[in-house]
């Protein structure tokens, strides 16, 4: 028999842990959640009316992608004022009525802060382009062209193309890591970082919980702005910033300092978390958590995203990570975000029961992005239908297949609209969805939930410590496996990567039982010294007898 699912008993996390690294994350595309107007794109009510949603898969925290004011040149990440929600995801009254809605079910709320560039449309940017001599000029990032008249460096943009634009008005570049329509803020400047300091505060003071850092990594560059190094290893098929190593257009050490002034902002606040946006090395990484612990509460670890999908690589990255962690600094997991191919898109919809039962039971904040819980995978979006800028400047880098709508029920659009939907939905919806899920008690909801449930009520997997456990060879290849150990409790976790089953040995510790297991009717089960794992099965084994 299954065990039964608690009701959510959300709040702080014991063990002296404070509530985000207790507890769990889960990411809202907002454009993607719920449309409450019918026009085809997601909004703040939309979120609201899905919050029970939401406490009863007991997630703790919800990290809101940009709602503010945008011309949307790319869906919110081009902001043109840091301190407004934009019409078409609602109202500041809108955003006080999710917040206090939130709040009233214990979930904490998490907003998505994007201080390394603006909008093109942002007052400060017009401001600064007006003239030579504007006293926003130093705001943003600009240059005299090169010596052949050509851009200052041999910078990229992410998304394609040249980091630098030509403005006509003045004769000088300006510099975007993205699009030109997202201008570089320049943070070496105490008066941006003072009115980014205020939009920090404008957020704080309405209860939110903490920010998510967009790109955290890129918001200092070299001071002398120097030539990237090519990157000899660059494949034809990788994006064009691949060309160069990103050596200085970011990760620069005094990127550091900034860190710890956003952080300094949030301290005066209580327990609000800073997590940052980082795609780096585990070395490099792991120095985002700042000397001091002044840095990043949880510098996003997009390892499991990058990293080949077999057991020992995924061993050895685990392994690898611990190590590396600073005294003190909290781990962090995560499995795809709105940039990226969906989990069950990449390791199939059999793994991707065993990659929700690593995300729930590595030690660390998991950060789970919505929609996966329902397994949604890969959605051809036919090119006339293509939404993303850097998928239209970059055939095959588009991000649209990861963002379309949520699913709900078997209804038009899945529930998701009762207009036309902004990017399509997957062809089996209508049985693909919460409603149609959620009873089934094989379904990949349900894992999910389960798993969650489990979380809470082990601190062994929420708070406890980890230790790898060494298999013979040829299974190690295969299966994964490591401990949780807390409160005298040690939890096993096992998880086979392949689609061939295997008798593992349990030589200590035992006798055990199955709590839970990715393949249903397995739990209460008691095992000794051997555990039959099937094909693609993820099992966490307990003590027997609770
Ligand atoms: C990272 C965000 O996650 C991505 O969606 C966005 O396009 C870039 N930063 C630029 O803001
Ligand atoms: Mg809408």
């Amino acid at each position: 028999m299954e065990a039964p699912i608690k009701a959510p008993t959300p709040g702080a996390g014991g063990c002296g842990t404070v509530w985000w690294q207790s507890g769990t994350v889960y990411q809202i595309y907002p454009r993607s959640f719920q449309d409450s107007d019918g026009d085809g794109v997601g909004d703040l009510r939309g979120i609201t009316a899905r919050l029970d949603y939401l406490a009863w898969l007991g997630v703790d925290a919800v990290w809101i992608s940009p709602f503010y004011r945008s011309p949307m040149a790319d869906f919110g990440y081009d902001v043109a004022d840091y301190c407004a929600v934009d019409p078409l995801f609602g109202t500041l009254a809108d955003f006080d009525a999710l917040i206090s809605e939130a709040h009233r079910r214990k979930l904490k709320v998490i907003l998505d802060f994007v201080p390394n560039h603006s909008s093109i449309a942002h007052p400060w940017f017009t401001e600064s382009r007006a003239s030579r001599m504007s006293a926003k000029r130093d705001w943003y990032i600009w240059r005299d062209p090169g010596p052949d008249g050509g851009p200052p460096n041999n910078w990229l943009s992410n998304f394609g193309g040249p980091a630098w634009t030509r403005d006509e008005a003045t004769g000088q570049y300006y510099y975007h890591a993205f699009l030109p329509e997202q201008p570089d803020l320049n943070w070496r400047n105490p008066e941006v970082r003072a009115a980014m300091h205020d939009a920090l505060r404008f957020w704080l003071a309405r209860g939110v919980d903490g920010f998510r850092v967009d790109v955290i990594w890129h918001l200092i560059k070299d001071e002398g702005f120097r030539d990237n190094p090519q990157n000899p290893d660059f494949q034809p098929h990788q994006a064009g910033i691949n060309r160069f190593h990103q050596v200085y257009s970011c990760d620069r050490p005094e990127v550091l300092d900034i860190i710890a002034g956003m952080r300094a902002v949030l301290r005066a606040y209580g327990e609000r978390v800073l997590i940052g946006e980082i795609y780096l090395p585990i070395e490099r990484l792991v120095t985002y958590y700042g000397p001091g612990l002044t840095g990043a509460d949880l510098p996003f670890n997009f390892q499991l995203i990058q990293t080949p999908w077999r057991a020992e690589a995924v061993a050895a990255l685990v392994a690898e990570y611990e190590a590396a962690l600073p005294e003190g600094g909290w781990p962090n997991w995560v499995l795809g975000n709105h940039d990226q191919p969906r989990i069950a898109a990449r390791v199939g919809e059999a793994q991707a029961r065993i990659a929700a039962m690593l995300l729930l039971t590595l030690r660390g904040t998991p950060t789970l992005y919505y929609g996966d819980e329902i397994g949604l995978g890969h959605v051809p979006v036919p090119p006339e239908r293509a939404q993303d800028p850097w998928g239209r400047n970059e055939p095959g880098h588009g991000r649209d297949p990861e963002r379309t709508p949520m699913q709900w029920e078997d209804a038009p659009n899945a529930g998701f609209t009762a207009g036309t939907p902004w990017l399509p939905l997957t062809g089996d919806a209508n049985r693909r969805n919460v409603d149609e899920l959620r009873d089934d008690s094989r379904s990949i909801l349900t894992l999910y939930r389960r798993l969650l449930s489990l979380r809470r009520d082990h601190s062994a997997l929420s708070v406890g410590a980890w230790r790898g456990l060494a298999l013979p060879s040829d299974l190690a290849a295969e299966v994964f496996a490591y401990e949780r150990i807390a409160d005298g409790e040690t939890l096993r976790i096992l998880l086979n990567f392949s689609n061939q089953g295997w008798s593992v040995p349990l030589d200590e510790g035992g006798p055990w039982q199955i709590l839970l297991s990715t393949h249903s009717g397995r739990a209460g089960d008691r095992v000794e010294r051997q555990l039959r794992l099937e094909p693609d099965e993820g099992v966490i084994l307990g003590p027997p007898g609770r």
